[in-house]
């Protein structure tokens, strides 16, 4: 292993920057040279590769983001796409690629592997915490906090109005984002996929809460749960309050990444770097309690990560 290449895929997220950096600098420390590669698999299958050494990443662990850039790739579903990275690649002298990304930049540095050989190692990255083999993602930490920041202000002015608010936070078809926003703001109530939810029923327990002197009440939804303006029609309708919507949107995966985003950015990237020395093939670096660890790729996209149910039956009891 003598030069290692590194990609940021699909959505970016906090604390990227901070895992290029620790990759890049752990890799030299190791006497290995490094090639960056620019805008995600696009850039891989376009051959956009270049030197990265230690001043490159300087004053960019607390920044949002990603230098690398990165896209969303359609080509990289296709053999072509495939066949294209092989290419680039083999040109570029890589011997090994870590790639920092969710679940669906694993699932093609998988095929990638299959196509090339090439040792390959996952950094797990995504606000929305939906991969296998790690309690947690880099940025995942960073949009929590970030959707508690304007929630906080919005419960201030829904407090001063008495109003209902449904604010819709990001996590594609899953509800990490969701639970933990929901648990940490004290939202009244949470809506993720993973739980069917009755809107007649939440209605009645709006009507409650007004009975019990609630002047706001929040209702924390994943984008995945449904249509946030059909809902907020619906409760409109068969209550009769005030009911307003804020959808976060892009707002989470922006900002610069919380210390717990850094510092774990920090430990991946060095761990990724020593997985490639040590005669990786195809995994991910992950994080189990306090440990970090190392995980089959393939799994990593594969099984569907369980979400902790408790903290959400928590969050419906201090809702009370
Ligand atoms: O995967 C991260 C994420 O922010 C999801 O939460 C969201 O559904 C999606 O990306 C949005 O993607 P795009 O930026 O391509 O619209």
């Amino acid at each position: 292993m003598r030069r290692i290449g590194v990609v940021t895929a699909g959505g970016d997220a906090p604390g990227m920057n901070a895992a290029i950096r620790s990759i890049v600098r752990v890799a030299i420390f190791h006497g290995l040279k490094v090639l960056g590669v620019e805008r995600g698999y696009a850039g891989l299958i376009e051959g956009q590769v270049h030197p990265l050494d230690s001043r490159s990443v300087s004053g960019i662990i607390n920044r949002g983001g990603t230098i690398l850039r990165t896209a969303r790739c359609e080509e990289i579903k296709t053999s072509q796409g495939i066949q294209e990275v092989k290419n680039t690649l083999k040109a570029s002298g890589i011997d090994g690629l870590i790639v920092i990304g969710g679940g669906g930049s694993f699932k093609a540095a998988s095929e990638v592997h299959e196509a090339s050989g090439l040792p390959i190692v996952g950094v797990p990255a995504t606000i929305d915490n939906d991969v296998a083999g790690t309690d947690t993602t880099i940025g995942f930490d960073t949009a929590i906090n970030t959707a508690l920041f304007t929630i906080d202000r919005i419960r201030d002015t829904a407090t001063s109005h008495e109003r209902v608010f449904v604010v819709e936070v990001m996590g594609r078809k899953r509800g990490f984002l969701a639970v933990e926003v929901g648990l940490a703001e004290g939202a009244e109530f949470i809506l993720i996929p993973e739980i069917k939810y009755n809107l007649e029923d939440i209605c009645r327990k709006l009507e409650q809460g007004r009975r019990k002197s609630k002047t706001s009440q929040i209702i924390v939804m994943a984008e995945g749960a449904g249509n946030s303006a059909a809902i907020v029609e619906q409760i409109e309708r068969e209550t009769g309050y005030e009911v307003r919507l804020t959808v976060l949107g892009h707002a989470q995966r922006g900002g610069p990444p919380t210390a717990r985003s850094r510092i774990l950015a920090n430990q991946f990237g060095a761990y990724a770097v020593e997985l490639l020395l040590k005669g990786a093939k195809k995994n991910m670096v992950g994080i189990k309690g306090r440990r970090i660890v190392s995980v089959d790729l393939d799994y990593t996209w594969k099984e569907r990560k369980d979400l902790d149910m408790s903290r959400y039956r928590l969050a419906e009891i201090l809702s009370s």
